[in-house]
This record gives structure tokens, sequence and C-alpha cells, in this order.
């Protein structure tokens, strides 16, 4: 017994901020920032904490699921940095949630929902759990440098959230872990120890072109590793829910695999990158509009600083096993 999503919901900050608004006070302009991303807009927290955004995403994920907050097993917070440091995301999240279960706040860069979703299989694998709540809430307008012009334009902040419930939703599912210090970073600033140097962190630095050709390459072996495991071929996956990072690593990888642009749904050009909150705030566009169909395969894939990747191949079931579950 694996499990099944119930419900999915997501909350995103009010705040939008355009390419236009960038380029007031950064050397970009929208021509630049759309063709080489798909990027239009993003969102951007400014009165809101990221812990009001994640309990708004678990909200209405659990309204979706028709499941209450006392019901839940276990909650898997998926964040690069909470509001503080500690308390961790999960437990202010969780007590504004109304929760009083085990909450765990987990750190997998972009790939954070995949490794939520391998923790929740193996919770509900073992009987551990009957209901489990995944958010991924991210913060990436308080870790980028907003005088750096390659990396500011590429982020925005959101949450996203799913309930999920016992059931057979994943048919194979895969991360990996490499040591790259270099392509992907951003350092803590150390304390004021006397006994060790002085250091004041960093924001993000990245080496665009080479997390761009790591990305394209992980994304088409999980694709075809994955669907030959769960013995379907990928043109039989109805959607792709690709981490949304660049709108031409999408491409890239969908062509390698010769696959048509229809089953490739994007929102990047609203949010940016949301690193974790990528997936599930696409899936939640996705299931609120009655765009997945009960049956249908879905395949997530992200990949991200660590380097971290994750992809799961799952049969949408949501909606049948709610009616099942009432
Ligand atoms: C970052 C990224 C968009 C850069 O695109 P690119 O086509 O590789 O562009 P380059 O880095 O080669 O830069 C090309 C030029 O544009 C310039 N440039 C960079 N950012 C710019 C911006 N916002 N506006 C205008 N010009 C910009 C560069 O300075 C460079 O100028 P030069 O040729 O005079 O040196 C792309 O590499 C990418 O998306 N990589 C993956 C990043 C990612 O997914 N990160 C998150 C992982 S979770």
């Amino acid at each position: 017994m694996a499990f099944s999503i119930l419900g999915t919901g997501s909350a995103v900050p009010a705040k939008v901020v355009t390419n236009a608004d960038l380029s007031v006070f950064l050397d970009t302009n929208d021509e630049w920032i759309s063709t080489r991303t798909g990027i239009s807009e993003r969102r951007v927290l400014t009165a809101e904490s990221l812990t009001d955004l994640a309990a708004a995403a678990a909200e209405r994920a659990l309204a979706a699921a028709n499941v209450h907050a006392a019901e839940l097993d276990f909650i898997l917070w998926t964040t690069l940095r909470g509001d503080q440091l500690f308390p961790s995301l999960s437990s202010r999240a969780s007590g504004r949630s109304g929760a009083s279960c085990p909450a765990l706040d987990v750190n997998a860069a972009c790939s954070g929902f995949l490794f939520a979703l391998d923790v929740a299989r193996a919770y509900f694998a073992a009987g551990l759990a009957k209901r489990m709540l995944i958010v991924c809430a991210e913060a990436m307008s308080r870790l980028v440098d907003w005088t750096d012009r390659s990396t500011a334009v590429l982020f925005g902040d959101a949450a996203g959230a799913v309930v999920l419930g016992p059931g057979e939703g994943p048919l194979a599912l895969r991360l990996t872990t490499m040591c790259n210090e270099e392509w992907l970073v951003a350092d803590v600033p150390s304390g004021n120890s006397p006994f060790a140097p002085y250091s004041p962190g960093s924001f993000v630095k990245m080496n665009g072109r080479e997390v761009f050709k790591f990305a394209v390459s992980s994304i088409e072996k999980d694709i075809r590793l994955l669907c030959e495991q769960a013995g379907v071929s990928p043109e039989e996956v109805d959607l792709y829910l690709l981490h949304q990072a660049n709108l031409r690593i999408i491409e890239a990888a969908r062509e390698r695999l010769n696959l048509p642009p229809e089953r490739f749904p994007t929102n990047i050009q609203r949010y940016g990158n949301t690193s974790s909150a990528t997936i599930p705030l696409l899936l939640d566009e996705l299931a609120r509009a009655g765009k997945i169909q009960n049956g249908q395969l879905l395949f997530f894939s992200a990949f991200g600083a660590g380097l971290a990747t994750g992809s799961c191949l799952l049969r949408w079931e949501a909606y049948n096993k709610k009616e099942e579950s009432a």
C-alpha cells in the first residue's frame, strides 16, 4: 500500500513583480528574461510571512480533500528556509493549521516535493499513516541577490500542498543526491565564535549553464528509466509536470523524448522558479481547472541544489479515493 493524492492547494503572495519592474533597478529587460527563461512575472512576499503562505496552502488542500487537520498523522513541510531558524516552519505552520501530529521540515532544495513524497510512501507502506499532508513553501525572494541580474530574475515565492491517503498512486519513484558545492549554492553566515573564522554567508550563486545541462539530461534519464520500470512508454504518460525553472529546460527535455508540447503544462510564465513549490503549485492549478482526469498517468520531475533530483510516475486517482473514504 502506498498513497493517492486526495486534494491539492496552493497560495502565492499578492505582490506581482513583472520583468519591466525588474528592469527599473537591474540591467535587464523583458525580452531577455522571457526569451531565455519563459518568465514574465513572479510573486514576492511583502507583508505576509512564509508561515502565512504555507498555512494557506495547507488549508486549501485540506478543504479540497475533505480532511480535517486533526485527522492528519504526519506533515512534511519542504523549504529551503522558514521564517526563523527555529522554531521550524513545521512547528509554526502546523500550529496555524490546527494540526497536532508530528511534523518535519525537509530541505532537498527544488526537489523537496519528490523527497517528501518518498518519505510519505514509506509511512503508508509501513502502515504508520492514513492521512498525510505535504506542504512546499519557499521564500526565494529572501535568498537571491537583488543586485544580481543572472539569478534575481529567475525566482519567486509560493506554496503548494497535497493531502495524501492510502492508495496505489505511485508506480515508480526515484531520488538522487550528489555532492556539488559549486553550481548552485548559498552560504549561511558563520556565528561569532571566537574559535572559528568569520564568514558573512552569501545569497544564491549559480552556474546557470551547467545546471541547465544537468537538468535536461537528468529529466530525460528519469523519464526513460521510470517508464521502463513501470512498464509504460513515455507516450502513454498523459501529463509531465516538470520543475518550473526555465521553459527552455522543459522544451529541451521534451524534444529529446519527441513528445507533444500539450503534455507539458507550464505556469513558470506567472510565477518563475519557486523551488520545491513549483510542481504542487502547477498540480493544484491543473486539478482545480479540471485538467486532470482520474486514471491519467502523471510524471513529476525536479532537480536542484545538492545536486538533488527526484521523479515520480503516478496514476491520478484523487477523486474516486476521496469518494471511497467519505
Ligand atoms: C540562468 C540562465 C537563464 C542563463 O541563460 P543563458 O542562455 O545560459 O545565458 P548566459 O548565462 O550564457 O548569459 C548570456 C548573456 O546574458 C547576460 N545576462 C544574464 N542575465 C541577464 C539578465 N537578467 N538580463 C540581461 N542579460 C543577462 C549574461 O551576462 C551574458 O552576457 P555576455 O554574453 O555579455 O557575457 C540559464 O542558464 C538557466 O536557466 N540555467 C538553469 C538555471 C536553473 O534552472 N536554476 C535553478 C535550478 S533549481
